[in-house]
C-alpha cells in the first residue's frame, strides 16, 4: 500500500503572518499579480491590508472582484479573460473558499487552455501543466482550500456544483493570517468553523484515512472544537486557534477525501445557494449516526479529542454516541439551524437532491456505502 501526501511548497501562520508576502514574490520574481477576490472583501478593507504592502513595495496588481459564494463557470471565464488581459504572471488568492477556488480554476485554465468550458475540470481532470503560480489569503477559517488540492464549481445552467481534483492546483504559499479573519460575522465564523470540523470528521472516518491523516484530523477535531466558541463569540485567541485548526484539517482531508456529508451539502449550494459550512453543519451529526456502526473505534478518538469525560470506559455504542452529542452540542452554541427546512429546502426537490449527492466526488469516501434510496431517507429525516 502506498500513499500520497500533496501540501503548499511555503506556509506562514500566525498574525501578522501577511508581512512575508512580499519578500515571497521578491524571492520568486514575479512581476505582476492578478489578485483574485470579491466585492465584500473590498469594502471590509480586507484586501486592502494586502494591497497596501503590494503597493508599499511597488510591485503591480490588477484585482478581479467578480467573485460570487458558490462561483460560477462564467466567474471563472470572465476571471481568465481578466487574467489574459492583466498580463500578470501570478495569482494571488484572497479570501474564503470562493476566491480561493476560482482562482485555482482560473490559474489551471491558463496554462491548460483546453478545459476552458471548466466542466471538463470535474473530477480528476487529465491537466498536464501546473497552474499559474498561487499565493492563498484565506480570510475564512473553513474550507482550508489554500491548502487542498480541491476546488469547487457551481454549474448554474445543470444546477449542480462540481469537485476538481487536481495536484497542479495546489498553491505555491500559503499564509493563515488571523488578522484577515477577524472581520468575519458571528454566523460566518461559525458556518465556516463547523465546515473545518466536518472536513476533519470526514477526512478521519473516510476509506481512505491512514495513520499520517488520521494524526492530522484528530489535532484538528480537538483544536477547532476548543476554539471554534471562543472564535465566534469574537475572542483573539479563538480567531487564531481556528486559523490553524482548519488549516491542518486541510492537510489532511486534501489527501485522503471526505464522505457523504460533503456529498449531500454540495447539491444544496447548487440548489439554494446554502452556505456551505450552513449545508454541512445541518447534516453533519444526522450522518455521523448513519455511519457510526462502520467507524470502529474512530468516533471514541472523536469524542476523546472534542473533550467528553470519561470516554475510555464507555461502551463503543455509548462512546460513539458521546462523539454525535458532542457535535450536535457545538453546533448549536454556535447557532446554526437544525433542519433542512429551516434554511429554505423544498421537499419536492429531494428526489433530484438525492441523485446529485449520489453522483458527487466526494460521495465515494464515505465508510459506509450508500444507494439514491438511502440518501433520499436521510434527507427526508432531516428536512
Ligand atoms: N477547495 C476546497 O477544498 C473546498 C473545501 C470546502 C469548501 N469549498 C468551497 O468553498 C466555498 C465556501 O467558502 P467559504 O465558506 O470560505 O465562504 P465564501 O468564500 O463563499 O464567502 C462567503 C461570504 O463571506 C464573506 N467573507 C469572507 N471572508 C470574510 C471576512 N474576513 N470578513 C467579512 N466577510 C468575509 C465573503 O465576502 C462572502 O460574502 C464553497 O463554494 C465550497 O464548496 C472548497
Ligand atoms: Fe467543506
Amino acid at each position: 500500500m502506498t500513499h500520497r501526501m500533496i501540501l503548499n511548497e511555503t506556509s506562514y501562520f500566525g498574525s501578522g503572518a501577511i508581512a512575508h508576502l512580499v519578500e515571497e514574490v521578491t524571492r520568486r520574481d514575479f512581476k505582476k499579480a492578478l489578485v483574485v477576490t470579491d466585492k465584500d472583501l473590498i469594502k471590509y478593507g480586507v484586501v486592502g491590508k494586502v494591497t497596501t504592502l503590494l503597493d508599499n513595495a511597488s510591485l503591480p496588481y490588477e484585482i478581479y472582484d467578480e467573485v460570487v459564494p458558490n462561483p460560477t463557470i462564467s466567474v471563472v471565464q470572465n476571471g481568465v479573460a481578466h487574467f489574459k488581459a492583466s498580463k500578470a504572471d501570478y495569482l494571488i488568492a484572497i479570501g474564503g473558499g470562493s476566491p480561493q477556488d476560482t482562482c485555482k480554476a482560473i490559474g489551471i485554465i491558463i496554462n491548460n487552455p483546453e478545459f476552458a468550458d471548466v466542466r471538463s475540470l470535474e473530477g480528476v481532470a487529465a491537466t498536464k501543466r501546473p497552474s499559474v503560480p498561487i499565493f492563498a489569503i484565506p480570510t475564512t477559517s473553513g474550507t482550508a482550500a489554500e491548502v487542498t488540492i480541491n476546488y469547487v464549481i457551481t454549474d448554474e445552467e445543470k444546477r449542480r456544483k462540481f469537485v476538481c481534483v487536481d495536484p497542479h492546483d495546489i498553491p505555491i504559499v500559503a499564509i493563515i493570517d488571523a488578522d484577515m479573519m477577524t472581520s468575519m460575522p458571528a454566523s460566518l465564523k461559525a458556518a465556516t468553523g463547523i465546515d473545518a470540523l466536518t472536513h476533519a470528521i470526514e477526512g478521519f472516518t473516510t476509506k481512505g484515512a491512514w495513520e499520517l491523516t488520521d494524526m492530522m484530523h484528530i489535532k484538528a477535531i480537538e483544536i477547532i472544537s476548543r476554539s471554534l466558541r471562543d472564535s465566534v463569540a469574537g475572542k483573539a485567541q479563538g480567531v487564531e486557534e481556528m486559523a490553524l485548526g482548519q488549516y491542518i484539517a486541510g492537510m489532511g482531508f486534501s489527501n485522503v477525501g471526505l464522505g457523504l456529508v460533503h456529498g449531500m451539502a454540495h447539491p444544496l449550494g447548487a440548489f439554494y445557494n446554502t452556505p456551505h459550512g450552513v449545508a454541512n453543519a445541518i447534516l453533519l451529526p444526522h450522518i455521523m449516526a448513519w455511519n457510526a456502526d462502520y467507524t470502529g473505534e474512530k468516533f471514541r478518538a472523536i469524542a476523546v479529542a472534542m473533550g467528553v469525560k470519561d470516554v475510555q470506559n464507555m461502551s463503543i455504542s455509548k462512546a460513539r454516541e458521546a462523539a454525535i452529542q458532542a457535535v450536535k452540542q457545538l453546533s448549536q452554541d454556535v447557532d446554526i439551524p437544525a433542519r433542512l427546512r429551516q434554511v429554505g429546502v423544498k421537499e419536492e426537490d429531494i428526489p433530484a437532491l438525492a441523485q446529485a449527492a449520489f453522483d458527487d466526488v466526494c460521495t465515494g469516501g464515505n465508510p459506509r456505502s450508500t444507494s439514491v434510496e438511502e440518501i433520499k431517507a436521510l434527507y427526508q429525516s432531516i428536512f
